[in-house]
């Protein structure tokens, strides 16, 4: 497992009406993934945007599109959003019943495989499919909405996910500033989403930069 940091800034903290823009301004920030929150105001109390928003950002940057879907049943879901050009495909675990023929899903689709948990749901529901996916994401805020603050014990699933695989991505999202993501790269982390911190500073670049640590653990 390399030590790079990966940054995935997430579009839910950008302008809606500018979602393309929105694209090239994370890919021109030196990010290498763009966080695609998808939410279908059922698993989340919130809706946000489907499958042509994918197909048409897909057109606007070369940067991988990591899309978290915040739906249910994303077993019905899943093909079409890797044939519109999602290169990450997360989705709850606490979405489905269909947890393996849902990673089974994206794989065929030659998609990396996420499984995400809610702050409430313990790590240890993830092994029997740890060995079979690319990613765990680790909500560090109730899904649904950005600008949340961080939930710290977010950091300690981080460091049991490590513990039960030592290669697999770690992605957390939720409440990240600098220093919070350096303590997450410290506990096994290596995918940063950050919305608000990206979004609201003053350098998108800079921003972006500070969320891969100081480059040590
Ligand atoms: C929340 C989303 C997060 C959120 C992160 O449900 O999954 O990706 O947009 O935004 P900040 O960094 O503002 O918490
Ligand atoms: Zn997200």
């Amino acid at each position: 497992m390399n030590n790079k940091v990966i940054v995935s800034p997430s579009l839910l903290s950008g302008d809606f009406a500018q979602l393309g823009a929105e694209c090239k301004r994370i890919e021109e920030g030196g990010a290498e993934w763009i966080h695609c929150d998808v939410m279908d105001g059922v698993f989340v109390p919130n809706i946000t945007f489907g499958l042509k928003a994918i197909k048409d950002m897909r057109k606007c940057t070369s940067c991988k599109l990591d899309v978290h879907l915040m739906i249910v049943h994303p077993e019905k879901y899943v093909e079409q959003f890797a044939d519109n050009g999602a290169d990450i495909i997360t989705f709850h675990i606490e979405a489905t019943d269909n947890v393996r023929s849902t990673i089974q899903l994206i794989k065929n689709k030659g998609k990396l495989v996420g499984i995400s948990i809610k702050p409430d749901t313990p790590v240890d529901v993830l092994a029997p499919y740890i060995d079979y996916i690319d990613m765990v994401l680790v909500m560090s805020v109730q899904p649904g909405f950005g600008a949340q603050k961080f939930l710290p014990f977010a950091l300690q699933k981080v460091k049991q996910v490590r513990d039960m695989r030592s290669d697999i991505l770690i992605q957390v999202d939720g409440g990240i500033n600098a220093d919070i993501a350096q303590q997450l790269i410290d506990n096994g982390a290596n995918v940063i989403v950050a919305g608000t911190s990206v979004f609201k500073a003053p350098d998108m670049a800079v921003a972006i930069q500070q969320l891969r640590g100081n480059g040590t653990k």
